[in-house]
């Protein structure tokens, strides 16, 4: 099972109270598993952003979120780099965005960001730092390579998802974030 290191409630001014979590996980399938926790707590619409360096581990968050979202085939989630979009179908349209390759405001166009993000189904979207567009993510994760297998994972919750932090904590939980 992932381990739940730490657990707060950070508030900023403008955008209210957000909930704040790290798991730690050691393997692909727990990543995996973290993203399918979070995936069927999601509200539809609602937008999803992956942040964090190449190779920390976002497409294999991101097939978790698909699986939790009801995604069948699992093998048709890969890194969108290329394309900068993939869209699945699971028990709603899964827009994968991947914001790597993103050169000028005319990639942004290609993407046609503005027909879905935070309106129709679930947009996930690896590196989400280089979305131009202000957005109020559901959820917003920080992964990061801690070597060999190790990531750790900084979920941020909105306060309206904020009990999927609740969930995802293993047996062990320490301190639930309930303020
Ligand atoms: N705990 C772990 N969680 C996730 N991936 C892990 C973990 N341990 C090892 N890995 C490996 O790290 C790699 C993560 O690749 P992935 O494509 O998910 O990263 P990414 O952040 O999407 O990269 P990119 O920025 O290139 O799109 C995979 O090869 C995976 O097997
Ligand atoms: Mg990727």
């Amino acid at each position: 099972m992932p381990h739940h290191r730490t657990s707060r409630l950070t508030r900023t001014a403008s955008k209210g109270a957000k909930h704040v979590s790290t798991l730690i996980t050691r393997s692909p399938g727990e990543t995996q598993a973290v993203g399918i926790c979070i995936g069927r707590k999601l509200p539809v619409p609602s937008v999803v952003l992956l942040l964090g360096a190449l190779g920390s581990g976002k497409t294999t968050l991101a097939r978790g979120l698909a699986e939790g979202l009801g995604l069948r085939d699992l093998s048709l989630v890969s890194s969108p780099s290329f394309a900068l979009i993939n869209i699945y179908q699971g028990n709603c349209p899964i827009y994968h965005v991947d914001l790597y390759r993103l050169a000028d405001r005319r990639d942004f166009d290609t993407v046609g960001l503005e027909e879905f993000l935070g309106s129709r189904g679930v947009t996930i979207v690896e590196w989400g730092e280089k979305l131009q567009t202000p957005v109020e993510p559901a959820v917003a994760v920080e992964l990061s390579d801690e070597g060999d297998d190790v990531r750790s994972l900084r979920i941020t919750a909105s306060h309206e998802v904020s009990d999927l932090l609740r969930h995802l904590s293993s047996p062990d939980k320490r301190g639930a974030d309930s303020e």
